[in-house]
């Protein structure tokens, strides 16, 4: 186990109606707060209504901006960002998944920095401050409740890139599982997916002897596996949505990564398609597990045949574990497939004329991934296997 620093000083409120807090929640961090969703699902979902009711109470000034897209789009930040600076705005409040909050960390490190807040995500420039955050979540999957992530995409030329720093966790993330009833079969699918992922990034690692974090991470992956088909036949089964919500925050708040070194190859060959065919994060995920895996297991039989046993629960057969890890790999292909999603490009409806343009993407700033590193001769040969 590596050493390591864990600071995640999320609050997390947790439960029904527990959205009715967040007036008083938002009005520690400030007095005139920017008010930041989506495309109208929570207007649709009657969430809207009920946040604008607790923040009246709070006697908190509202400014409103709505109209975040799925693989949030930096000219809406950069208009939030005129929006805070031109009315004094405090504080924000994000409403919504990790697009909304996404979009709202950008705007809340863009506000005090005088440059252009493309350069967070572009030139690796540090975070050293942000508007404080409050959440209210509706939908388990990205993380960004509690994670010091953003990702954003630059409709010019069309990168999407990331940023990261323990300055951009949430002061509070509200989760109430009900808000979640509402989702459509195909986000809470590839939502799972998503939260799967964040769980097998950090999973495939050189580092040895982390067996505490690599139970946990199993434990994550197991609970998402029994709880995601019950979710999907009962939308508003309480107790499913509570666990993959719970799981969602866990999968990406760090704790799992504690002591280890995590790949994240495949979210990198996943941008490059929600960046240019602006399919959802998790359904992009769904194609590349597998591929990636059949592509690196060979680096780790081992690790990939402890991975059969103990999440997909193949027979173990210590004689050969190449076998196990093979059925493995095929055991989660067929789970994504069972929650309904495609599972390669051709299914996706993405063709296979820009794996060249996407691969020299994705390793622009350097080769991807810890586990195994990749060149831009093997990220196209992954996006080949994901035909
Ligand atoms: O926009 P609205 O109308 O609100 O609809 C949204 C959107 O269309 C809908 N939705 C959300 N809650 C709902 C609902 N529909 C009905 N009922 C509800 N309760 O769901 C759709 C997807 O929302 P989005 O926020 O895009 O989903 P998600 O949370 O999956 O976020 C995806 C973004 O997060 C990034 C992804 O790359 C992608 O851009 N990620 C952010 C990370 C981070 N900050 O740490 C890490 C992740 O790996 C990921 O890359
Ligand atoms: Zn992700």
């Amino acid at each position: 186990m590596l050493d390591f620093t864990f600071h995640n000083a999320t609050k997390i409120i947790f439960g029904r109606n527990t959205e009715k807090k967040v007036g008083e929640e938002i009005s520690k961090l400030g007095k005139k707060v920017l008010f930041h969703y989506g495309g109208g699902s929570i207007k649709k979902t009657g969430i809207y209504d009920r946040v604008v009711e607790s923040l009246k109470k709070a006697g908190v000034e509202i400014f409103e901006l709505g109209g975040v897209k799925p693989n949030p789009r930096l000219s809406l930040v950069k208009e939030g960002i005129e929006l805070c600076r031109k009315n004094g705005i405090d504080a924000i409040l994000a409403v919504g998944g990790g697009s909304v909050i996404d979009s709202a960390k950008a705007i809340g490190i863009g506000v005090p920095y005088e440059g252009d807040v493309w350069d967070f995500y572009s030139k690796g420039k540090k975070v050293e401050e942000m508007l404080p955050l409050g959440v209210v979540l509706t939908i388990p999957a990205a993380g960004s409740e509690s994670s010091g992530g953003s990702v954003i995409t630059n409709e010019d030329g069309w990168y999407k890139r990331s940023t990261n720093s323990v300055n951009m966790r949430a002061k509070f993330a509200i989760m109430n599982p009900e808000l979640t009833f509402t989702l459509p079969n195909y986000q809470t699918a590839v939502g799972a997916v998503d939260i799967m992922s964040h769980v097998m990034e950090r999973y495939f690692t050189n580092v040895k002897n982390v067996d505490f974090t690599d139970r946990l991470c199993e434990a994550t992956l197991r609970t998402m596996i029994r709880n995601t088909p019950i979710a999907l036949k009962e939308p508003e089964n309480y107790d499913a949505r509570a666990e993959i919500m719970w799981a969602g925050t866990i999968a990406h708040n760090d704790l799992l990564s504690t002591g280890r070194i995590g790949d994240w190859a495949t979210h990198g060959m996943e941008h490059e398609l929600s960046a240019i065919y602006d399919i959802a994060h998790g359904g992009g995920l769904a194609i590349m597990w597998a591929p990636w895996m059949t592509y690196v297991y060979k680096h780790d039989i081992e690790r990939f045949a402890q991975f059969a046993y103990r999440v997909w629960d193949v027979e173990p057969d210590f004689r050969n574990p190449e076998k196990a890890a093979l059925e493995g790999i095929k055991g989660l292909k067929e789970f994504f497939a069972s929650l309904g999603i495609p599972v390669t490009l051709t299914d996706a409806g993405i063709p296979d004329d820009r794996f060249d343009e996407m691969a020299k993407k994705a390793t622009e700033d350097g080769p991807l991934g810890q586990f195994v590193k990749l060149y831009k001769d093997d990220v196209k040969k992954i996006y080949e296997l994901a035909k």
